[in-house]
């Protein structure tokens, strides 16, 4: 006969434990009883990087990494991409359904008319360096914004939360752009709400003269495209910070923050400013082998490869050297993309990476697509975090509403020195 318990047999002391099973996973509260003396404080488990923990349950966004498989909700990502805009598939990530017709054209609306930022805010991003990095700018600028909205810190009041939620998804497209005139001595644009979500952004970037800015409408759509493929992926460094710093109940402006804070690294989100950056590097199609033997010698890391998640293949990855193409029809061909095609190439058939599992991620074909679109490199990471606004949000919503959520506080196993005495400064050898 099964049972959905699993069996424990502590060989310190002889002892069986049967523990119950739950969606194959284990409570890990479950383990404190296995303890050799009754004062013991029991068992935990040792888990530094969460490799395989879930800190969560969720129904958001469904990965399965060995296939290749990225759900919102529900849908999968190739659907959404093809069919969906950005801002239809943030209704869908906040509020776990497609919105209908009317529920649409209100969120659009809620969203589109809440862009314009506080005078004070422009001020404030005025007085960086004129060489100030974008992604620096907007997460200082996001983490003021608490400042300007108190009210945010009534994180248990549904309608303030969502106040502040369509206010953080109408705004960062404006902090991000007033970043990026900023870096380039430009005066910063103001919003038009006529404008699509993304052709707004396109606008507050890139409007001179000009009475009524008009976008290309391949590039408004390939960057809605692109917003659609970043706008959540579960539990990953950036979200996991935006649940734990707002397991404290700090306001979501704060809490955000510190999730843009963790994107920042490259590792993670500023993974596609690396690319580029290892792109220019490399130079030229003919340095490609050299390169790889110096990531083979563990020199360095090939970036924009590489998943903790995805082991087959990143369908994000898949879907935008699909648009890069149409990018490309628009602004002329990228000669990046022939080392990037080389490094592929040459990876996808070397042992090193074979047997890793390493294949591109998102953010290895990302950059050259933002820079054929004339993104600084330096804005590619502020372009990851606009769309991801929405899943910090969803997650945050979730966390707060989850009765087994609490502050979050891992254990560590001590290592340090035994208890001794302090020893006077003169006496110490
Ligand atoms: N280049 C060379 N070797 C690599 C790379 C890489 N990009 N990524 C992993 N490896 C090797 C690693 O050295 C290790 O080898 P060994 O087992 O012999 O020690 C093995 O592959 C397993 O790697 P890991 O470091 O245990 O994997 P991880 O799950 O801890 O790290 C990662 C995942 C994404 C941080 C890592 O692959 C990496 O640093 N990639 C480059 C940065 C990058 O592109 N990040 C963007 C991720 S996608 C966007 C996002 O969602 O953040």
């Amino acid at each position: 006969m099964t049972k959905n318990t699993l069996s424990i047999t502590d060989n310190r002391t002889g002892q069986t434990y049967e523990i119950p099973i739950e969606h194959d996973t284990i409570n890990a509260m479950d383990l404190r009883q296995i303890k050799v003396n009754p004062g013991d404080f029991g068992m935990m488990s040792y888990d530094p990087a969460f490799k395989n923990t879930a800190s969560t349950k969720s129904t958001i966004t469904y990965i399965d990494g060995g296939k290749g498989i990225l759900r919102y909700r529900g849908y999968p990502i190739e659907q959404l991409a093809e069919k969906s805009n950005y801002l239809e598939v943030a209704y869908l990530i906040l509020f776990g359904e497609l919105p209908t017709k009317a529920q649409y054209d209100q969120w659009e609306y809620d969203i589109l008319h809440h862009t314009f930022v506080h005078e004070n805010i422009k001020q404030l991003m005025h007085v960086f360096r004129h060489d100030a990095h974008p992604m620096g700018m907007f997460i200082a600028t996001v983490a003021a914004m608490s400042t300007f909205y108190p009210e945010g810190r009534d994180i248990m009041n549904e309608a303030e939360r969502l106040k502040q939620i369509q206010r953080l998804i109408a705004k960062v497209p404006t902090v991000a752009a007033f970043s990026y005139r900023h870096s380039r001595g430009l005066p910063y644009v103001y919003p038009d709400n006529d404008l699509s979500y993304t052709g707004n952004f396109l606008n507050m970037l890139d409007k001179m003269t000009e009475v009524k800015y008009k976008p290309n409408p391949v590039l408004e759509r390939a960057l809605d495209v692109l917003f659609i493929l970043h706008a959540d992926h579960e539990q990953n460094c950036g979200t996991a910070a935006m649940r734990v710093i707002g397991s404290s109940h700090t306001d979501p402006y704060t809490a955000m923050a510190g999730a843009a804070a963790a994107l920042y690294g490259p590792l993670h989100g500023g993974a596609n400013e690396a690319v580029l950056r290892m792109l220019l590097e490399i130079g030229d199609v003919k340095h490609v082998p050299e390169f790889i033997k110096g990531v083979k010698n563990r020199e360095r890391l090939l970036m924009g490869f590489g998943h903790r998640v995805y082991k087959n293949y990143d369908p994000r990855a898949k879907i935008i050297k699909q648009i890069a193409d149409q990018v490309f029809a628009e602004t002329g061909r990228n000669p990046l993309l022939d080392i990037a095609l080389e490094l592929e190439r040459i990876a996808l058939e070397d042992d090193f990476f074979v047997q890793r599992n390493l294949y591109p991620n998102v953010d290895f074909y990302s950059g050259i697509i933002y820079q054929a679109m004339r993104f600084p490199i330096a804005m590619f990471p502020v372009l990851f975090a606009i769309p991801r606004t929405v899943g910090w949000l969803a997650q945050w919503v979730e966390m707060l509403k989850d009765p087994d959520q609490k502050i979050a506080r891992p254990r560590q196993i001590y290592l340090g020195p035994d208890v001794r005495d302090y020893v006077p400064m003169e006496a110490r050898g």
